[in-house]
């Protein structure tokens, strides 16, 4: 990243002709003047070299007649990400690195720096730009069309359920589920407490109350120990929730075998959030497809995506029909806009379903893609102590959205945050594994079930949990970096 600069160091009685030659030598487009002490003056680049040449037509000029400059350097410990940011600010594209001296000891060169590892960046494929072209071409730019249709149907064959709803976003998928299931102000819902806010921000929007419920070490998912002891007390106290949210975490779906059985023997509706789960299987079953309504959420970082997006699928078509009046305003029939009910803006555009119609047929393949980049992280850094993966029982099949993995602070001696600091100076994105909703400000005052009374696995989990670069528009020179670089911070 730093590149040698002894080649391209000029003094200021330096004649034009031979800082030409020296910046011809060195291939990165500027040279570093600097004064009788070899401390920093300024960058030339190859513009400054011309105009120069163009102002006198004298090539045995010295530099020294160069016009002053503000100059902007890096220190020696300024990290490859900060000294992107400065250069993407001043629009230059070389950063002096200079020692405590102000002497010159490398260079930033934006050009040969390596690209930033994103977390899960968007990975379009051939048809999607075809099929949001023909929705300009048809005009078909609203939030009905024939792309929606196609797009909630292909879905639903592609899960094995009687329908889909295509929406503005995931969350709107189970703020409808929650409205369909008569969710209001005083009920409780049960949901799991290892997941992202918007699992459970829809819970308040219809005025009820959050309960968590802890994760079971197997796969990371609602534990059906907890889910049971706290609809057993709900029990007791004469008062079952309205619905369970089961969350799919990092691609893998929950034991529904047990959950399900566990909803239906206290007879209480069970969401399906599968948002991060699409294309994975329990059982030999599409996730999203084990209770009365399943979610998917196609936001960008997603395993496909619509940009922003999502959907709700069921076998109950007259819910879903409900859902989708519920999604445009509920419109009572009648061409003067009368309304009986509140409703909301929720329907997927035209445009956009294009772009799912064209990310859903990859579908399958972008699951065995982000499968070997879990496989390639876990093989080669299978031998680093105290580190371990994210478990796959064998039940279920993930799609492996999010490469997980575990370090054990006794063993590693750093928390993952610190993990992802440093990994951050190499421009590499990661994230800790999701701050259990009971743990949030937010929900400070509901209760939680943990998987035993005494053991919160979403604590530890949160404790010691990694997420790593997952994408499949990367290569494996980029899943080498990030293994190289973990294996730089963790001394192994
Ligand atoms: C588990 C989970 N549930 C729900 C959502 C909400 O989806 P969206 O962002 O499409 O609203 C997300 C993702 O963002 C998620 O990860």
């Amino acid at each position: 990243m730093i590149r040698e600069i002894t080649v391209i160091l000029v003094g200021q009685q330096t004649p034009l002709r031979q800082a030409l030659t020296a910046l011809n030598e060195g291939g990165l487009g500027c040279v570093m003047l600097v004064d009788g002490d070899q401390r920093f003056v300024r960058v030339v680049t190859d513009g400054d070299l011309r105009r120069a040449i163009l102002a006198s037509d004298d090539l045995d000029q010295s530099l020294a007649g160069l016009a002053p400059v503000t100059p902007l350097t890096a220190s020696e410990d300024t990290s490859a990400a900060t000294a992107r940011q400065v250069m993407n600010r001043a629009k230059v594209v070389h950063l002096p690195v200079v020692n405590a001296d102000n002497r010159p000891v490398g260079l930033f060169h934006l050009p040969s720096m390596d690209a930033p590892i994103l977390l899960s960046a968007p990975h379009m494929g051939q048809e999607e730009r075809q099929l949001v072209a023909e929705a300009f071409e048809t005009n078909w730019i609203a939030p009905v069309g024939p792309h929606v249709d196609a797009f909630e149907a292909e879905l639903a064959d592609l899960v094995g359920m009687d329908g889909a709803v295509a929406l503005s976003s995931g969350t709107a998928a189970i703020h409808l589920a929650l409205r369909l299931l008569d969710v209001g102000p005083g009920d409780t819902v049960f949901c799991s407490t290892l997941t992202f806010v918007a699992s459970c921000n829809p819970i308040l929007y219809q005025g009820a109350s959050p309960v968590f419920i802890d994760s079971e070490p197997e796969s990371w998912n609602m534990s059906p120990g907890a889910l049971e002891r706290g609809l057993t007390d709900s029990r007791k106290r004469g008062k079952l929730p309205k619905a369970v949210i089961c969350v799919n975490i990092y691609g893998q779906s929950a034991d529904y075998d047990a959950i399900g059985r566990i909803c239906d023997a206290f007879d209480v509706p069970l969401i399906e959030d599968a948002a991060e789960s699409l294309g994975a299987t329990c059982g030999g079953k599409a996730s999203g497809t084990f209770a009365r309504f399943g979610i998917y959420s196609f936001n960008g970082n997603k395993i496909i995506t619509t940009s922003g997006g999502g959907a709700l699928v069921s076998n109950d078509l007259a819910a879903l029909d409900r859902a989708k009046w519920l999604a445009t305003q509920g419109r009572d029939p009648a061409a003067h806009y009368q309304h009986s009910e509140m409703a909301y803006n929720y329907r997927l555009s035209n445009v956009l379903a294009g772009i799912g119609l064209g990310q859903l047929r990859l579908l399958p393949a972008r699951v065995e893609q982000r499968r070997a980049i879990f496989d390639r992280y876990r093989n080669g850094l299978h031998d680093v102590p105290g580190m371990d993966w994210m478990p796959e029982p064998n039940w279920s099949r993930s799609n492996r959205w999010l490469s997980v993995c575990t370090f054990d602070p006794d063993v590693v001696g750093l928390h993952p945050y610190a993990i992802m600091r440093q990994l951050q100076q190499h421009e590499i994105e990661t994230r800790p594994v999701w701050k259990p909703m009971h743990m949030q400000p937010l929900f400070r005052d509901a209760p939680y079930y943990a998987h035993d009374e005494d053991h919160s696995v979403s604590d530890r989990l949160f404790l010691t949990g990694l997420c790593l670069p997952s994408g499949t528009g990367m290569v494996a020179a980029d899943q080498d970096r990030v293994i190289a670089a973990i294996r730089k911070v963790l001394g192994a």
